[in-house]
């Protein structure tokens, strides 16, 4: 069974990006696959302190947090879902703090399990170049935790702006575009 691990970052709730995880881990399940869904914004995960340690102790993060469920659940994932909501036309502070972690795996062998990936975002005004930095940061991350090469097939990007407040993505079409995305991810 294919294991889709969804990385929830926004802290609010409810939350727009939240609503478009819960619609893409249903497409999962509906797929027969699994869904983790772990809302980062909820759990103590501290920045990367760039100290190196991980780099001489085996992959071990010297900052002693949450990270460590996040490192476990990515390492026995199949697929890697991120979802963020856009601040100051960027990702969430959560979501580039597990990305910074993220670098105590290097060289990321521990993550080939991971085969596909996604990004769900959502932001509140619609603006040329708003979403720019998230695409670029999340195919960056993407193509570094893949060995740095193409090997993880990214297999979906939805991008939904002018959702400001967490009723507006209500009935939202990209609510089941998400749900589609997540039957494709495990197909
Ligand atoms: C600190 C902060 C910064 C934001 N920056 C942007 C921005 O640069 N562009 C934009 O369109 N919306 C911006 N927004 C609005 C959010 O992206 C939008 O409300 C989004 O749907 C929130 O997703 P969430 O409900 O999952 O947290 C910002 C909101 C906050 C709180």
């Amino acid at each position: 069974m294919s294991r889709v691990l969804v990385l929830s970052s926004s802290i609010r709730k409810p939350s727009n990006s939240e609503a478009l995880c819960q619609s893409l881990a249903r497409g999962v399940r509906d797929a027969g696959g699994e869904a983790v869904v772990l809302r980062i914004g909820d759990m103590n995960i501290g920045p990367c302190r760039g100290c190196d340690y991980c780099r001489t102790h085996g992959n071990v993060c010297s900052v002693k947090d949450d990270m460590e469920l996040v490192h476990k659940e990515m390492c026995m994932a199949d697929a890697l879902v991120l979802a963020t909501p856009v601040y100051f036309w960027n990702v969430s502070s959560q979501l580039k703090a597990v990305w910074d972690r993220t670098f105590a795996l290097h060289p990321y062998e521990k993550l080939k399990r991971i085969k596909k990936s996604a990004l769900l975002t959502t932001a509140g005004v619609h603006r040329e170049h708003t979403l720019d930095a998230v695409v670029a940061g999340y195919k960056g991350y993407i193509w570094c935790i893949g060995g740095y090469c193409d090997r993880i097939e990214s297999v979906g990007i939805i991008c939904i702006d002018r959702v400001r407040d967490p009723s507006d993505i209500a009935d939202h079409p990209g609510l089941r575009e998400a749900y589609e995305l997540g039957r494709k991810i495990v197909s």
